[in-house]
């Protein structure tokens, strides 16, 4: 009688054991160390995820030669590549139809194949303001993205709509049912890491530019420097989702000593600092303008387009693709040289650390 009795408990133990070991990452891990030796400042990754995360499309073909005609000399309606070779100009169509567009429409996803000329469809318009975008990513936002650069690639991976981005959250239930109004919080949400944290903290810090702080400059608050717990559980929120994003401790950019001096972080915590100014850049200037030419059905539950977060570049990776670059497959993504973003403290610390790391005036005050 105790025969069933004991394989049902082993049975037993051993489900338990898969549903207890069964969210683990089984595989090759390798640790390296980012901090004091001891101290447990190791970022441990996943090696297949990172072989996963940086497989790359084989170019159309070899990318010819520079020379020649430009696209502008021999085309009618070109309005940002026209000083590129016409040769480059049609193997950069080939990468884009490969990157973006469906493989069941192709070319067609963004032209009439009778009149290629013809901006009638969205999708063409919007590939138009996303060229400028990418090369305003690589040219200004050097301090960000260093000489890897980004692609279409980078945030598409095949998709005509990235996979990862966001538009504003989902209204909050009606205070007067009996839910209650939880104020944009404590509603398990992913871009938070499941914390009960509020859950959008992108539309103030990743499209406004509200100030990332957890503690005001003064003993009181004034109005200039606005921070209160909910703005502190928001910084927080945003925290989750940057080291979510990256696939990385909190320790991968700071100090836990102290999270908010700049002298005691890491260089990619200035690194960091940068992508939030370049993700508003993105989100502001280039994908904000084209708010009325998105369908309907292409934008979020409040009728705003979707916008770009860390995740929509780095998926899960501290470097997108793991590191590697597709640039020199698509030169003229690299852009006409335009200077560097200013994002504070004038165009030297561009490309340098923040302000922020050398000047501890500037450390609270400005956003
Ligand atoms: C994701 C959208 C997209 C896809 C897919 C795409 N194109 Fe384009 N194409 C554009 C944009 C945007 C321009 C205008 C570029 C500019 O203004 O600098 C353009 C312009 C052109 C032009 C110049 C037409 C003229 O006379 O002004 C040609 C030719 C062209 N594309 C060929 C192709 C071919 C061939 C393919 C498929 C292999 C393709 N395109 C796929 C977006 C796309
Ligand atoms: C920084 C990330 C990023 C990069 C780089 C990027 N895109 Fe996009 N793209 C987006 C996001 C986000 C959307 C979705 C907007 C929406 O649906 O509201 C989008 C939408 C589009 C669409 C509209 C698709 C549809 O079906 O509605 C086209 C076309 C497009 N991108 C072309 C391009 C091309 C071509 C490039 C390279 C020159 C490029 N994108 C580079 C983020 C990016
Ligand atoms: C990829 C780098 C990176 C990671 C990972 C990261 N942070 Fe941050 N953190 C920053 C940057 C950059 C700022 C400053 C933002 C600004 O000023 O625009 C910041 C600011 C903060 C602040 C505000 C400090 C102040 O001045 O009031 C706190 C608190 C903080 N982070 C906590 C965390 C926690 C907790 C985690 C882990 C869940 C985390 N961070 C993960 C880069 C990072
Ligand atoms: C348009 C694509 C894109 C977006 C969006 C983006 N990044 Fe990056 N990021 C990159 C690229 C490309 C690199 C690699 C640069 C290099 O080779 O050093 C990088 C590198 C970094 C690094 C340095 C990693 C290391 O190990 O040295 C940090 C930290 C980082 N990004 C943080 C962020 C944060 C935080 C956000 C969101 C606010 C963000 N990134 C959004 C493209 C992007």
């Amino acid at each position: 009688m105790t025969a069933p009795l004991v394989r049902i408990g082993i049975a037993s133990a051993a489900g338990a054991a898969l549903v207890t070991f069964g969210g683990c990452d089984l595989g090759h891990k390798q640790t390296t160390q980012t901090g004091y030796r001891g101290a447990g400042l190791d970022q441990i990754v996943d090696l297949k995820h990172i072989a996963k995360a940086s497989a790359i499309p084989a170019p159309p073909y070899p990318l010819p030669p520079d020379g020649g005609p430009t696209a502008g000399q021999s085309y009618q309606n070109v309005k940002v590549l026209g000083g590129v070779s016409k040769e480059r100009f049609d193997h950069l169509m080939a990468e884009i139809n490969q990157w973006v567009a469906p493989p069941a429409q192709g070319c067609n996803y963004c032209h009439n194949p009778e009149n290629m000329a013809s901006d009638e469809k969205y999708t063409k318009v919007v590939a138009r303001r996303m060229l400028q975008m990418t090369q305003a990513i690589n040219s200004r936002w050097v301090s960000h993205v260093k000489q890897t650069g980004v692609t279409c690639y980078t945030c598409h991976r095949g998709n005509a709509v990235p996979a990862n981005k966001w538009a504003l959250a989902e209204g909050t239930p009606d205070p007067d049912t009996i839910l209650g109004n939880k104020h944009g919080q404590n509603t398990p949400n992913a871009n938070v890491g499941y914390a009960s944290l509020p859950y959008d903290p992108f539309a103030d810090y990743l499209n406004g530019q509200h100030q990332i702080r957890v503690a005001g400059n003064s003993a009181f608050p004034s109005r200039d420097h606005k921070v209160s717990v909910k703005t502190a559980e928001s910084t927080y929120g945003l925290m989750m989702h940057i080291s979510s994003a990256l696939g990385v401790n909190c320790t991968y950019c700071h100090n836990s000593q102290s999270f908010r001096a700049w002298n005691l972080s890491r260089a990619q915590r200035g690194t960091a600092y940068y992508g939030i100014r370049m993700v508003r850049d993105i989100n502001e200037d280039y994908i904000g303008s084209l708010q009325s030419v998105f369908p309907a059905y292409r934008k979020g539950p409040h009728g705003d387009v979707y916008k770009v977060n860390c995740t929509t570049c780095h998926q899960g990776v501290s470097k997108p693709l793991g590191g590697i670059s597709m640039i020199a497959q698509a030169p003229a993504l690299k852009g006409p040289s335009l200077p560097p973003a200013e994002p504070e403290g004038g165009h030297a610390v561009a490309t340098a650390v923040p302000a922020a790391f050398n000047q501890p005036a500037a450390m609270t005050g400005k956003k």
